[in-house]
């Protein structure tokens, strides 16, 4: 719940910006009071009449309207908040907040307040992939600006990929992320769940028997201590955690793409049971019963998510964490991994068939790290979630 909560709501001018009146509905019906600031452009695609009725106050347009300035000076609104909120952020607005600029009502509060901001960027798929753009992002994210979205999908634009604004709901989870107390408040963390889906044809697949359910837990966990949770989640049976941004993949290959999208980050932790390999001549069409028998399968190898983000040279996560399932010689194994793979933690599990482990409600984790190996007891997968998040937050303060 948000009751009391003050939520400064800049829009911008997409066509984005119509999701932005039912963000406004829905903070209010969790308590809030959304104070809302239109851009010039934002005005072409939402009208200042339905802005404020919605919100049930005026709404904020020009820097030199001198009633605003008798009333509320741009600095007092700027700082009168408990959170400001930028949806659509369009690329032109991220580029004035990464630069500095401040030559309009919006891009003057981004630069005077003193609250923390959250961004829910909104473009094209290309302006979104532009160099530019993404090396605002990354400034954006040194300056300590919280970003929900953008999703991948169908755009208005008719272009298809990463560019779309996060759901209202989405935004409103990272909303309550943002203002949730906790020792991880202001921290982005990636976590990667569930199982991959790796086409054979258009109806079939390769998959494992992951649930999910670990990687929801340890998403809950942090999102509960104030961290800004990303859950990249394969076709999970669990349900997707609360609180959590939710980018939903089907192969390993999109799942890297989705952690690659979603950083940077302080910390990421890889719970998925990533396909090792996929079908490298999957059929476009679904495939018949032949004379000769069985068709062959021919295999290519996944790239190694843990691996490669573990291995970046620019925008490692200050903290990287595995799991290795294991059925034999686990604490060997595990240890051999962390190095191979080249993370901070590994958390090992056994989930040979007797464990009861992989589908099941409990687990049994040894913790690997530079310091050695560190059992701890059987216990629930939410309760192993917890101890994870704990840890996690402690050593981000060490860091
Ligand atoms: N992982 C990954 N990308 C892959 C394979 C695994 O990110 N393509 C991550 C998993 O999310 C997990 C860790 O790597 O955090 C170890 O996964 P596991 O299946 O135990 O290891 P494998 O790499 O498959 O090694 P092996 O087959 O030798 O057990």
């Amino acid at each position: 719940m948000l009751a009391g909560k003050r939520i400064l709501l800049i829009i911008g001018g997409g066509i984005a910006a119509f999701k932005a009146l039912e963000l406004i509905r829905r903070l209010r019906e969790r308590g809030a009071a959304v104070t809302p600031v239109l851009t010039r452009a934002g005005a072409e695609f939402v009208t200042p009449l339905s802005v404020s009725a919605l919100a049930g106050r005026k709404v904020y347009q020009d820097l030199f309207d001198l009633t605003d300035e008798a009333e509320m000076g741009h600095i007092e609104l700027s700082r009168s908040a408990d959170l400001v909120v930028v949806a659509p952020a369009t690329a032109d607005l991220m580029a004035k907040m990464a630069q500095g600029l401040a030559d309009d009502l919006a891009a003057t509060l981004l630069l005077a307040t003193d609250t923390p901001v959250l961004i829910a960027p909104a473009m094209n798929v290309r302006m979104w992939q532009h160099p530019a753009t993404q090396r605002n992002l990354a400034t954006l994210a040194g300056d300590g600006i919280r970003r929900v979205g953008p999703g991948a999908g169908d755009m208005a634009c008719g272009e298809h990929g990463p560019g779309r604004m996060a759901e209202p709901a989405e935004i409103i989870a990272a909303v309550e992320a943002a203002l949730a107390g906790g020792p991880l408040r202001g921290r982005r963390i990636v976590v990667t769940s569930g199982p991959t889906h790796e086409p054979i044809d258009p109806v079939r697949y390769i998959a494992n028997r992951s649930s999910g359910a670990q990687g929801a837990a340890i998403a809950r966990a942090l999102a509960a201590r104030g961290a800004e949770v990303v859950f990249v989640t394969g076709p999970a049976t669990a349900p997707p955690p609360e609180g959590a941004e939710v980018i939903p993949v089907e192969t390993a290959r999109e799942m890297l793409a989705a952690v690659e999208g979603a950083l940077p980050a302080d910390a990421a932790i890889f719970a998925a049971a990533v396909a090792d390999w996929h079908v490298a001549d999957a059929a476009q069409n679904k495939l018949k019963k032949t004379q000769g028998g069985m068709p062959a399968l021919h295999f290519a190898e996944n790239p190694d998510i843990l691996a490669t983000i573990s291995g970046l040279q620019n925008g490692r996560p200050p903290l990287v964490v595995g799991f290795a399932a294991e059925t034999e010689d686990v604490v060997a194994h595990a240890t051999a991994k962390r190095a191979r793979k080249g993370c901070d933690w590994i958390l090992a599990n056994d989930v040979s068939a007797e464990s009861g482990i992989m589908g099941g409600a409990e687990n049994r984790i040894t913790l690997i790290s530079e310091g050695g190996a560190e059992d701890w007891p059987r216990m629930s997968k939410d309760a192993v979630a917890a101890r994870l998040a704990d840890r996690v937050a402690e050593a981000l303060d060490q860091a």
